[in-house]
């Protein structure tokens, strides 16, 4: 390889670490769950993943995953349409288009794919996407991909958004995409005010609810459950790598219509291979968990309530929302990493983020709370801030 290469990444991973940015990676050495083992640290609790009902070492799911890869093997060697189609993979999305209340669905290896094959194979230059400006890295690249023209609104902003259905009333299909939980701030979706809107103006909605299937509404089912809309959101895309199991893989559900389209056209479809076997039985076994548990996710909402107020007592202002995802503001980047390392010393694990996964100035610590944590556990967490906080002048 050109030397040149290295050496200029090289120089530059070295500025990052100059400048307290470098992203260093913390190797567990066992499953991931509310406490881990982490190589030279010992034992630590996370608060940091998003492991948001506790399933990602269950024995239900790990039973679902072994059961898939001893009648299935590791996988077909294949993509879904040359030989690659399992009966697990058409039972899982039967399950996933029940679940988020959509007539189909269909599975990619993870959202990400899901997400990028969704905009390039429906829309052409005649459409145009319609996208929230705080939307997920995922939805922005699927929009790069795609040769639909694109508007990007202000956050939550609904007279932008008017606005920009008004400006683009000639585009054949317009896509109004948004993600359900926004998973940097944790705040969610105006998704009546957005059904309303494209229903107005004849758009059609897309959602990405990766941060809220298993998580926001009573049964987990999501954002559209969690304001009494189920089935009412033309699109809905989300990830099997967060509540639902928490391995990988991601789906697109809606119109039966839609699904077999991407089926025919999707390029994650036609040139990847499907889900592994014991990835699809984990979540489906992550999937009937849920469904027989509703009750985690009303506990997983105690908890964050629960962590929001003590964080409140010690003196720290996390942005507002009434999702798990609880962040604390801190400015720079480099303050963020400095203060998660702190945490990690006093045995909480907490990433720090800066830019460019948000904004300049904007770096944060994002604490995730799981049904899978018990009060001691998060007492133990905010005592850990509380001294970090001393320590760092930030109280
Ligand atoms: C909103 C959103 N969409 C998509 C993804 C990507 O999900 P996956 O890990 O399944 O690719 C994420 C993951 O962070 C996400 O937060």
């Amino acid at each position: 390889m050109d030397e040149g290469l290295a050496r200029r990444l090289g120089a530059q991973n070295a500025r990052f670490r100059e400048e307290g940015v470098y992203k260093r990676l913390n190797h567990l050495e066992g499953p991931q769950g509310v406490r881990v083992r982490m190589e030279g640290r010992g034992e630590v609790l996370v608060l940091s993943s998003n492991n948001y009902l506790g399933l990602a070492s269950h024995p239900e799911v790990v039973a679902g995953a072994k059961a898939a890869l001893d009648r299935y093997g590791a996988g077909t060697a294949s993509v879904r349409f040359i030989c690659g189609t399992l009966a697990i993979h058409r039972e899982l999305e039967g399950a996933l288009a029940r679940f988020v209340g959509a007539a189909a669905s269909l599975t990619y290896v993870s959202c990400w794919n899901a997400n990028e094959g969704l905009p390039a194979s429906i829309l052409d230059e005649e459409d145009v996407v319609i996208s929230d400006a705080l939307n997920h890295a995922s939805i922005i690249d699927s929009v790069r991909l795609c040769r639909a023209q694109r508007r990007v609104y202000s956050h939550s902003d609904m007279v932008a958004l008017r606005e920009a259905l008004r400006e683009t009333r000639t585009f054949r299909t317009r896509l109004v995409v948004t993600d359900g939980v926004f998973s940097m701030d944790g705040d969610t979706a105006r998704l009546p005010d957005i059904l309303d809107l494209a229903r107005e103006h004849d758009a059609v909605v897309w959602v990405d609810d990766s941060h809220a299937t298993g998580v926001l509404g009573p049964g987990g089912r999501g954002t559209a459950e969690h304001h009494g809309m189920l089935g009412q959101v033309d699109l809905v895309t989300s990830t099997l790598g967060k509540a639902l199991g928490g391995a990988a893989g991601g789906f697109t559900a809606g119109p039966e219509e839609v699904v077999d389209y991407l089926v025919q056209r999707s390029r994650p479809q036609l040139f990847s291979n499907a889900l592994p076997p014991a990835v699809a039985g984990g979540a489906l076994a992550a999937l009937r968990w849920i469904e027989a548990h509703p009750e985690a996710v009303a506990r997983l909402h105690g908890n964050t309530r629960y962590f929001r107020e003590r964080l409140l007592e010690i003196g720290f202002r996390p942005m507002e929302g009434d999702t798990p995802i609880v962040p604390i503001l801190l400015g720079e980047t480099s303050k963020a990493i400095l203060c998660s390392e702190k945490l990690l010393d006093r045995g909480v694990f907490v990433t720090g983020f800066g830019y460019p996964v948000v904004p300049q100035g904007t770096a944060r610590v994002r604490c995730q709370i799981s049904a899978a944590h018990t009060r001691e556990d998060l007492d133990f967490a905010c005592d850990a801030f509380r001294r970090v906080g001393v320590e760092l002048g930030l109280l």
